[in-house]
């Protein structure tokens, strides 16, 4: 393939839309403030559409660079010194970016580390503990697997019982539901902000006023929310929050995870991986565990340093931003793309929110034949993601992704569906 050739390509399949669709998307981009952004992102060869920007994020060109110079720099110019010139910090230092720019949180409270999954567990294992007596979970059975899994661990471990809320899929938990389950036997609440099929926003400041006057915890899982959503987990009362970097974040594959833990829960949750990098002097060598004060008890072990590089060039293109202006746009995505689907694609319904207060930066459609089509997608260059048992999620990252890419992205859709 010549240089030319994407171009061309791409231009052949701008001309079989019909005008007015490639007629709107080209407004609404010539109108889009962020559009810009989307030049930052390294290149990706024959890609036509990327509409999973909510499971992997693209990486941004100033990635490479600094992946590059880390290696060259601190890593082999300062070898283990690093560690006291900066690596030591990085998961409170970094997590107080976060919640400057992500969460709404202040610092002294994020820190980065391990896995969602890891950090589900070990923050849902400290909020049970700290509420002895309390023997049920609350969660809901439309949850990312993990979650449930997890707590599904904790309820085993710890002999309780797991408490399921069985929420419209199409929708999510709403606050009345979340009211009928928990009551004074309840220790923890655990849900996603954003549920990871529909695209549902929970009402995150109702619900955790719930379960607070309930006398329980809530734990938020953010994966779809941090980068997508403004968040304000300080105003809100937020308990403890955990959340993935390689969606929204751009962290890259395998990029650690972030946990929110509120000032003033810190002296009573205590987290069980018991590891040395989280106790109060690491290089004590000491012969008991004693906690570091603070957020960063929540640290195990080595900080993940390479994998929190990609995350930082993200999250300062979304300070640039703003992140309501990073949520006017997804909001606008959305929106297209569920217009787009209503009047070019027969046969496939919209398996998600149309209320834009309840709707995040993903939309699921419903379609028997969507597992053949995904495949047959990416094939052509077009990526959303699959999830049974019929849909096509429909992931838009607002940084990244240009309305012209959405409606060429569904219009190939429409066409491999026949
Ligand atoms: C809501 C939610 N929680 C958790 C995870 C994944 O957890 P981990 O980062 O440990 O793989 C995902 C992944 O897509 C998710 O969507």
């Amino acid at each position: 393939m010549t240089d030319t050739a994407p171009q061309a390509h791409q231009a052949d399949l701008l001309a079989n839309l019909p005008a007015a669709l490639r007629d709107r998307a080209a407004a609404l981009d010539a109108a889009d403030p962020l559009a810009h952004h989307r030049d930052l992102f390294a290149p990706s060869e024959g890609l036509i559409a990327y509409l999973d920007g909510n499971s992997l994020g693209r990486p941004l060109a100033a990635s490479r660079d600094r992946l590059a110079s880390f290696v060259d720099g601190p890593w082999a110019a300062r070898l283990i010194r690093s560690w006291d010139e900066g690596w030591m910090d990085a998961p409170t230092e970094l997590g107080d970016a976060l919640g400057r720019v992500v969460l709404g949180a202040a610092p002294g409270q994020t820190v980065v580390a391990d896995s969602t999954t890891v950090l589900l567990y070990k923050l849902a294992r400290a909020a049970v503990a700290a509420r002895p007596g309390r023997g049920v979970i609350v969660a809901d059975t439309e949850n990312f697997p993990t979650d449930r899994f997890v707590l599904e661990g904790i309820a085993a471990e710890r002999g309780m019982e797991l408490r399921w809320i069985t929420p419209d899929p199409e929708a999510g938990v709403t606050p009345q539901e979340v009211a009928a389950a928990v009551g004074p036997d309840t220790a923890l609440v655990l849900l996603s902000h954003i549920a990871y099929k529909s695209g549902y926003v929970a009402d995150l400041p109702a619900i955790t006023r719930i379960a607070h006057d309930a006398g329980a915890l809530v734990l938020w899982d953010l994966c779809h929310s941090a980068g997508s959503v403004p968040l304000s987990l300080d105003a809100d009362g937020v308990d403890i929050a955990v959340g993935c970097t390689y969606k929204y974040l751009n962290g890259g594959p395998g990029s650690p995870a972030f946990a929110y833990l509120a000032a003033g829960l810190q002296h009573e949750v205590r987290q069980p991986v018991q590891g040395w990098m989280g106790s109060a002097d690491p290089f004590a060598m000491g012969p008991g565990y004693e906690p570091a004060p603070g957020i960063r008890q929540l640290v195990s072990g080595t900080p993940p340093v390479v994998g929190m590089l990609p995350m930082r060039d993200m999250l300062a293109l979304i300070e640039q931003a703003g992140m309501p202006a990073v949520r006017a746009k997804s909001l606008a995505l959305t929106g297209f793309a569920m217009d787009v689907a209503d009047e070019y694609l027969p046969g496939v319904r919209v398996a998600s929110p149309r209320d834009p207060e309840r709707r995040g930066s993903h939309v699921m459609l419903d379609h028997p034949d969507f597992r053949r089509v995904v495949a047959q997608a990416w094939e052509r260059g077009v990526i959303p993601d699959f999830r049974p048992p019929q849909g096509l999620r429909v992931g838009l990252s607002p940084l990244s992704t240009s309305f012209t890419e959405v409606a060429l992205g569904l219009w190939t859709i429409r066409d491999l569906l026949g």
